[in-house]
């Protein structure tokens, strides 16, 4: 288990177990990679981050991660891989999220990209993304690392 402080000072657990947090989590990110490049959307108001958010009523985690890259980046996921989980003590509620690997397949443009810009798609994730203004804050903390450095021993 991995204990650090996120962007906003809120302290974080991440796991790589299978669920250790909740069996059936609310929230979904997923780190896509299309090609030779990893695949990102540009959130109108956090900034640019792996797609993701929350699972709707009626709908599996793994459903909500293949629904929310669709729906912010136009992207059709061939495989996804599920890499751990992680939680947010926040001042006023608790997040679960699940991490996910995903392969892309192909890319549709949509007509919409709901609260975001649409697909953003870098070559390498910036070392100094902590200064990077452009960035969300979601990708500023040590979930991002620890996944990217599992991703790339297993499937990159
Ligand atoms: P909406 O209802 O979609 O507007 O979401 P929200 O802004 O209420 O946030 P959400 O329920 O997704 O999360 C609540 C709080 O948890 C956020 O304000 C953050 O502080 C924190 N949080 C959510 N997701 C993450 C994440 O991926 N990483 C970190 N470090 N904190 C997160």
């Amino acid at each position: 288990m991995n204990v650090f402080k996120d962007y906003y000072n809120n302290t974080v657990q991440l796991s790589f177990l299978d669920h250790p947090f909740s069996k059936n989590p609310k929230h979904v990110w997923v780190i896509c990679r299309y090609k030779d490049k990893w695949l990102l959307t540009d959130h109108k108001e956090r900034g640019i981050e792996f797609p993701g958010g929350k699972v709707e009523s009626g709908e599996t985690a793994d459903q909500a991660a293949v629904r929310e890259v669709m729906e912010e980046t136009g992207a059709m996921v061939k495989k996804l891989h599920y890499i751990g989980q992680y939680k947010v003590d926040g001042r006023y509620e608790t997040v679960i999220k699940n991490v996910y690997f995903a392969e892309i397949e192909e890319l549709i443009p949509q007509i919409t990209y709901y609260e975001t810009n649409g697909p953003v798609f870098l070559k390498k994730i910036p070392g100094n993304i902590k200064r990077k203004t452009d960035f969300s804050f979601i990708m500023k903390d040590a979930v991002l690392e620890s996944c990217l450095l599992r991703i790339k021993k297993s499937y990159v």
